[in-house]
């Protein structure tokens, strides 16, 4: 089987394909036939050797879908053929996140294989209405989107920032809700598709720099009920001033960088909490799922390419503006 290992960490061609020995799996393991995975803002970290601890020889990319090959001894969550996704971690099932997950590409290796064998216990059945390039997109982006909502109701406003995966996500999920959405984005072409998406205010950050000030006065002064920050430092001074009394700003990024500093006394006057999201357990992705499945949600997907064009993709991913998630097809 062919295999993707980021033999020489810093740029992306210290990616090379290896062919591999087909994995067994061993008592309550699969074998997964992996037929999609989905880039994230965070693989490329990985290949630049930025992720301190981080397995040497690793595969990259964290999030997949595909077919059930083979099934080990005791194995009953699945049988050959079912079609099922990954979850971000391998090992956090639900509860309170406990700051000692395993994670793909840090502590073993992700899924820009062409087979893999894991715990069945780290795998999800994926809905009907997916497909593999979809399924495979929901796995990081989703699962943040989602735990970044908890909470969101009918008649919330929330605030996206951005066109990154999370943030296209965030939409869907607000939107099905029944939240109202104010979006941010540096693009006019991609504030359209915003629009298309279900935001029903948008904003440019880049022509706005007091973006945070327009998103509350859109709401008539009272503030968002929640923001996806996903933006960092840079972002938070705006995001301090777009958010409501007793609402929530979800820490989910750095997109502006992992510099500069925050100003505590405007955080502690906005009377707002700040709660770190560290991605979701197999639970979070699960309800997720649910919703996915209730209101038939699609992810947005920018571009698909094939198992051999890996390096393209990453490119394209990087330096391309995608508007969507980019996928491979294994
Ligand atoms: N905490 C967690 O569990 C978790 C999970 C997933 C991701 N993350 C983090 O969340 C962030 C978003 O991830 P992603 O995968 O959605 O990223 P992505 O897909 O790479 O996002 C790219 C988009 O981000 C927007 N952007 C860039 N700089 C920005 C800025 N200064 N202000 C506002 N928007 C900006 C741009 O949108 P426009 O082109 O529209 O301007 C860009 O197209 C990353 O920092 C990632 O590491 C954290």
């Amino acid at each position: 089987m062919k295999t993707y290992r980021l033999e020489q960490p810093g740029s992306i061609d210290g990616f090379v394909i290896r062919e591999e020995a087909m994995p067994e799996p061993g008592p309550g393991q699969v074998l997964v036939r992996i037929r999609a995975t989905a880039f994230n803002f965070r693989d490329t970290y990985v290949y630049k050797g930025w992720i301190p601890g981080a397995k040497a020889d690793v595969v990259p990319l964290t999030d997949a879908a595909g077919e059930i090959a083979e099934i080990g001894r005791d194995v009953r969550r699945f049988k050959v053929g079912d079609r099922v996704m990954n979850y971000y971690f391998a090992n956090w099932i639900g509860g309170p996140f406990n700051f000692s997950p395993e994670q793909y590409t840090v502590h073993q290796d992700g899924w820009l294989t062409e087979y893999k064998v894991v715990d069945a216990e780290a795998l999800l059945p994926m809905p009907e209405n997916l497909s593999f390039e979809e399924g495979a997109s929901l796995v990081c982006a989703g699962t943040t989107a989602w735990s970044a909502l908890r909470g969101v109701g009918a008649g919330d406003t929330v605030l996206t920032l951005g066109s990154g995966g999370v943030s296209l996500f965030a939409i869907q999920f607000a939107k099905a809700m029944g939240a109202r959405v104010i979006a941010t984005t540096s693009n006019a072409e991609k504030g359209a598709r915003l629009t298309e998406l279900g935001a029903d205010q948008v904003l440019d950050y880049k022509t706005n720099p007091e973006w945070g000030e327009q998103a509350k006065a859109l709401t008539g002064g009272r503030g968002v009920d929640r923001v996806i920050e996903v933006g960092g430092a840079a972002t938070m001074p705006q995001s301090i001033k777009a958010v409501a009394s007793a609402g929530q700003v979800s820490l989910v990024g750095i997109l502006g960088g992992i510099e500069g500093a925050v100003d505590y006394m405007a955080m502690f006057a906005s009377q707002a909490r700040y709660q770190a999201i560290p991605t979701g357990s197999r639970s979070d992705l699960e309800e997720a799922l649910r919703v996915v499945r209730q209101h038939d949600i699609h992810p947005v997907i920018d571009s698909t390419f094939d198992f051999d064009d890996a390096k393209a993709a990453m490119t394209h991913f990087e330096n391309g503006r995608p508007f969507g998630k980019v996928v491979i097809r294994h």
